[in-house]
């Protein structure tokens, strides 16, 4: 039976015998580099004006890694952040899963080299790969492990250098991006609900809307690989666009649905950043109420997997997301791949 007071909405998870087991958010942190790249100095790199850049994205900057900054640094910084406020240890960390689409390099995982780097050394460690879907792909399948009494903590991570993927003569792609790391610490703790349910989905079809075709085994690198500009990202914009907003739109109804709540019982709605037009018409597909839907797009453009996790994290800091109250987190990138999820945080 579970000890859990009685809340206004339903636990999808309670229909499952987890014996009053639940997966809490314990704590999240964030870590973004120092260096500021506006759009007013991509002007001088392409042919792109602070306007179009502001109009059609609503980007007005990004952080940018330093040369021997890394993924795995700027998740094991987040790491850190998001390990303090929950007052944990390295060594109490039984797995560190890490979603990224820009890994140190193609093995070992970025999670191996995070786990070396905070000492975590009784740590499993793997990567998942979900593109800007990957945190919410990594919540999901780091709750499995909480629920099923594998682990008792978990560390996920969306960390990226979308930098060291950008071809920075393509005005198409290069105005979009962004580096940085969010870290969130899953437990079982009493009393406390967490991560109430999850859905991911993917649509292989769509793979070449966004992609990096070069560097894996179709196409290993090679002079004329590199020359070709295969190991840049390449996105088909529109298309992807018109796909982002119908796939987080479902995902975002089907996790409220199986909760058994509307959207005016969410406080915040966390989604993927990438483009604030997207943002705007999921929020207003949703009913949102103005100051509902959450964006710090503005100043770090889109940061792919680590997107969503560093909003988290800014949302609570700035007390826009106080523990008790519900958050929808909904999320869409490569594959195609999108996910929602509500949190009682
Ligand atoms: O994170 C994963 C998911 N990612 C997304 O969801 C991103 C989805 N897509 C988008 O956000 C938008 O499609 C973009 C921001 C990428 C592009 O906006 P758009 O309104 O779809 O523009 P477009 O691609 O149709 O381009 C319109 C025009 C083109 O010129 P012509 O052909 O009309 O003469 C582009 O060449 O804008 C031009 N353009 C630019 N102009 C100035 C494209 N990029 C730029 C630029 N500066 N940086």
């Amino acid at each position: 039976m579970s000890t859990l007071p009685a809340r206004k909405f339903r636990n999808p998870r309670a229909k499952h015998d987890f014996k009053g087991r639940t997966c809490s958010i314990a704590s999240v942190g964030s870590y973004v580099p120092d260096r500021i790249v506006t759009n007013a100095e991509l002007e001088k790199l392409v042919d792109t004006t602070d306007d179009w850049i502001t109009s059609r994205t609503g980007i007005k900057e990004r952080r940018i890694a330093a040369a021997d900054e890394f993924t795995s640094d700027l998740g094991a910084k987040a790491a850190r952040r998001a390990m303090e406020k929950a007052g944990i240890t390295a060594d109490q960390i039984d797995l560190i899963i890490v979603s990224t689409i820009t890994p140190d390099m193609p093995f070992p995982s970025t999670a191996c080299l995070v786990q070396q780097k905070l000492g975590a050394t009784r740590a499993a460690a793997f990567d998942l790969e979900a593109a800007c879907s990957g945190f919410i792909y990594g919540l999901e399948v780091g709750q499995q492990f909480i629920m099923s009494r594998t682990y008792d903590t978990v560390l996920v991570i969306g960390a990226e250098k979308l930098s060291s993927i950008i071809n920075w003569k393509d005005r198409n792609t290069c105005v979009l991006f962004g580096d940085g790391a969010g870290a969130a610490i899953l437990q079982s703790r009493p009393n406390s609900h967490g991560l109430l349910t999850a859905c991911m989905g993917a649509d292989g079809a769509k793979a070449e809307l966004l992609s990096m075709p070069g560097g894996g085994s179709r196409c290993p690198a090679t002079v004329a690989s590199v020359s070709d500009g295969l190991h840049f990202l390449r996105m088909e914009g529109k298309e992807t666009f018109k796909s982002a907003v119908n796939a987080m739109c479902s995902a975002a109804n089907e996790v409220l649905r199986r909760c058994e709540i509307d959207i005016t019982q969410v406080k915040l709605v966390i989604p993927h950043q990438a483009n604030q037009r997207i943002i705007d018409a999921v929020g207003d597909r949703l009913g949102t109420k103005p100051g509902q839907v959450f964006v710090n797009l503005h100043k770090y453009g889109n940061t792919s997997a680590a997107s969503v996790a560093i909003a988290l994290d800014e949302a609570v800091t700035s007390g826009q997301v106080q523990r008790g109250d519900l958050v929808l987190l909904v999320v869409f990138g490569a594959g195609l791949t999108w996910g929602a999820a509500v949190i009682e945080w």
